[in-house]
């Protein structure tokens, strides 16, 4: 079992009156790490570690933030077996998801690193007697709070951009999936980030979350979550006036017309899988047109049928994820959906995990909470649509609106779909999205981008200095 420490000013620390907790694994729920509960000294702590490295680290000319970046990059690919070993015991990711997730978390690093070198400020024209011109200055000491599903490619995503604009952060990883965060920073003191700069505070929400988003230092807030802490969290920063970065749930859709690449499809509507449905971009209601309706249902039960738990999937990270899945499967079969296949957690062996069974539910309707709420399990909802009208007003019956996809081969019937589904990121035919590609929602599921170099201007504020020639 891992006894973590938070890492503060480039060291391991505990505090000795600290409560701690014990966490056990998804796997089969033995104990993994002891975690510390959070308190307000090791909180103010790391917030004031923080703040002190921040002039320097800001100072740095961003070329030489860019490097230790891509230091940060090259080693996290050659520890990832550890990495991903540390993060598959925590959140019970297949180890081949893990072995991506660790690549796209040094791509992070590298890719902002990179293109910090190419921020740049504006001239204005004001006559000859007046010079003016825009920088883009970090915001000082950055609070991020991640969540348990994607421990460590969510603390790269937004840290990678937050670092190199030249922000100093204080990061708290969800209370049941730290060690990677842990890791991570250390690793980044090891190849010479300076104290300060990259800090972990353990804890949980209301314990070491709500001490840290409060601190009067902290300059901006960054939160993956769900909606309902986004939600708080967006009240906290309101009250202080400082910026939210708020990415939270989705219930997304994936639109499938009777013309489209079926077999391609079919394979996008099985990505319900990865992580076991436990994200946030989880294409979690499959749409399809009336007229291939009956076949794509018995093809797509046949299809999740053999995603093996143990072997294809993943369990639930958390119980009360576990449970919170279990009480989706009642809710659905009280509410009248037709189940294809699945719908009961794991039994046998593997039950000494948190396992459930890939689930189909179809004939859903948009009056079922499964068509509105998000499970976050490998729990697809299928609704039947008549035509394109029908299509983009079932996929907009949402308070959400993270991401979105669209099968058709009539290239200016998915152009039409793409622009009016209000989703903050559309793919059309599995198009694939990268480290780029801005990445974020629009009503409930969130506020602000991450990725691409959108991420890098709301980690910074425009500064505008005008010098007099005369
Ligand atoms: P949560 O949103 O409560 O937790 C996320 C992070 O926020 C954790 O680090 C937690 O410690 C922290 N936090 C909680 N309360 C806080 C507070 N008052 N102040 C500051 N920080 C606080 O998510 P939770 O409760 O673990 O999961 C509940 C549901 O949320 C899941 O069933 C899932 O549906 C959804 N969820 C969605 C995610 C997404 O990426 N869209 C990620 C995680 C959960
Ligand atoms: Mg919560």
């Amino acid at each position: 079992m891992r006894i973590l420490k938070h890492w503060i000013d480039g060291a391991s620390i505990a505090s000795a009156t600290e409560l701690r907790s014990v966490v056990t694994g998804p796997l089969d729920r033995r104990p993994v790490a002891e975690v510390p509960r959070g308190s307000v000294e090791m909180t103010h702590q790391a917030v004031a570690s923080a703040r002190s490295a921040f002039p320097t680290w800001r100072d740095l000319a961003p070329v030489v933030r860019g490097r230790l970046c891509g230091e940060l990059a090259r080693e996290l690919r050659r520890r990832s077996d550890e990495f991903v070993d540390v993060e598959v015991s925590e959140t019970g990711k297949l180890a081949g998801e893990m072995r991506g997730g660790v690549q796209t978390s040094a791509d992070y690093f590298e890719y902002y690193g990179g293109v910090v070198r190419a921020l740049f400020g504006e001239t204005i024209s004001l006559g000859a007697e007046d010079r003016a011109f825009t920088t883009r200055d970090p915001y000082g000491v950055v609070a991020m709070i991640t969540p348990w599903n994607g421990p460590l490619t969510q603390a790269s995503r937004g840290l990678g951009a937050a670092l190199a604009a030249g922000n100093t952060v204080v990061v708290k990883p969800s209370e049941f999936t730290s060690s990677s965060t842990v890791m991570l920073a250390q690793l980044a003191s090891e190849i010479g980030f300076p104290p300060g700069v990259l800090n972990v505070v353990l804890g949980t929400g209301p314990e070491a979350g709500a001490v840290l988003i409060e601190h009067p230092d902290v300059r901006l807030i960054a939160f993956t979550g769900s909606v309902e802490t986004g939600r708080h969290i967006a009240k906290v920063a309101a009250e202080r006036l400082v910026p939210a970065i708020l990415e939270l749930g989705g219930k997304s859709a994936n639109i499938v017309f009777d013309d489209a690449d079926l077999d391609r499809a079919l394979q996008s509507a099985l990505t319900i899988t990865v992580g076991a449905g436990q994200q946030c971009a989880a294409l979690s209601r499959l749409l399809v047109q009336s007229r291939i309706y009956d076949a794509f249902v018995e093809r797509i039960g046949h299809a999740m049928a053999l995603q093996v738990p143990g072997e294809r999937l993943a369990p639930m990270t958390t119980e009360g994820q576990f449970e919170k899945v279990i009480e989706y499967f009642a809710i659905a079969s009280r509410e009248g959906a037709r189940l294809v296949t699945g719908g009961h957690p794991v039994s046998g062996p593997l039950s000494a995990g948190r396992y459930v069974e890939p689930t189909v539910y179809a004939d859903v309707t948009p009056g079922m909470r499964i068509f509105r709420e998000e499970i976050f399990g490998p729990v697809l909802a299928v609704t039947a649509f008549d035509d394109e009208e029908d299509a983009i007003r079932l996929a907009n019956d949402s308070d959400f609106g993270l991401v979105a996809s669209v099968w058709t081969n009539d290239g200016a019937r998915a152009l039409r779909v793409a622009s009016r589904v209000d989703s903050g990121q559309v793919t059309v035919n599995g198009g694939r999205t990268g480290i780029e590609t801005p990445f974020g929602g629009f009503k409930s599921s969130g506020l602000g981008r991450e990725k691409g170099f959108e991420s890098l201007l709301h980690y910074t504020q425009l500064k505008t200095t005008v010098v007099s020639l005369r």
